[in-house]
């Protein structure tokens, strides 16, 4: 059986016209440009959240629109803390789970779990009782399983991003889950706007780049500079074996030839 792959673009920040992020970002282009690459490689291209730039205006959703129109692929969406969860089900027509936009996506050879983990008018984020009780039972049918929101699971250090990352109490309730079922291939997220890579809970977890910011630490500074055309991987085998992690950067004029084929 090939090899089942899995994109993770993040944190677009899409604005509104006549509006931009700030001076010599381009998170349409380099959306766009990630979106065709991953396409090319994966079976699915999820954007874990930060979809809109601020606050999720309708003008916001309609640059989204428009560059995930122009690159003429599905792609997965999830809610994070400068969208509107309710929004986003309603205008691009994504289905959800009660209150909150929880998804199942069936792959070739496992699965992708979307969680919400945006709470309206909170940076950090959530997952509630209901929410963690439906994982596990998802969990538990036994597939290898790619589990996805926007909020990283663990602390990212660093007082400028202290807070960026799912509350105590949810970190808590997901390790919880996550440790009883050894289907988990990695728990994995965005809003970070860096690429980061730790244990947790018997498994690993990782932060996707953003495509529109990356902030950094230089001694006691935080940093930051416009976002590259830059999304996460990931892949395994039959029953989930050799389960991989790469970031990919779309380099200008990026293009390749094939060797060999298989
Ligand atoms: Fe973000």
């Amino acid at each position: 059986m090939p090899r089942t792959v899995v994109a993770q673009i993040s944190d677009p920040h899409v604005t509104g016209p006549h509006d931009e992020l700030f001076e010599a970002s381009d998170p349409v282009g380099n959306l766009s440009k990630a979106i065709t690459h991953a396409a090319a490689r994966a079976e699915v291209v999820v954007i874990t959240g930060d979809l809109a730039a601020r606050t999720g205006t309708d003008a916001e959703y309609r640059g989204v629109r428009e560059v995930l129109d122009s690159c003429g692929t599905e792609v997965l969406l999830c809610a994070g803390n400068h969208d509107e969860s309710r929004k986003i089900r309603s205008l691009f027509g994504v289905e959800g789970r009660g209150e909150r936009l929880d998804y199942v996506r069936e792959l070739s050879g496992g699965r992708l779990v979307v969680l919400d983990s945006s709470r309206e008018g909170r940076g950090d984020g959530a997952l509630d009782d209901d929410q963690l009780a439906w994982l596990d039972r998802v969990l538990a049918e036994g597939a290898p399983t790619l589990v996805a929101m926007h909020h990283p699971c663990f602390a990212i250090g660093g007082r400028g991003l202290a807070g960026v990352r799912l509350d105590d109490e949810s970190v808590d309730g997901l390790a919880g889950v996550v440790s009883r079922h050894a289907n988990v291939l990695s728990v994995v997220s965005g809003h970070a706007h860096m690429t980061l890579s730790t244990s947790f809970a018997g498994t690993v977890a990782h932060a996707c780049p953003s495509v529109a910011y990356e902030f950094d630490f230089r001694g006691r500074d935080l940093i930051y500079r416009p976002g590259l055309p830059q999304y996460m991987l990931y892949t395994w085998a039959d029953g989930g074996t050799g389960f991989f992690a790469r970031q990919m950067t779309v380099a200008p004029g990026d293009a390749w030839l094939v060797m060999e084929s298989f």
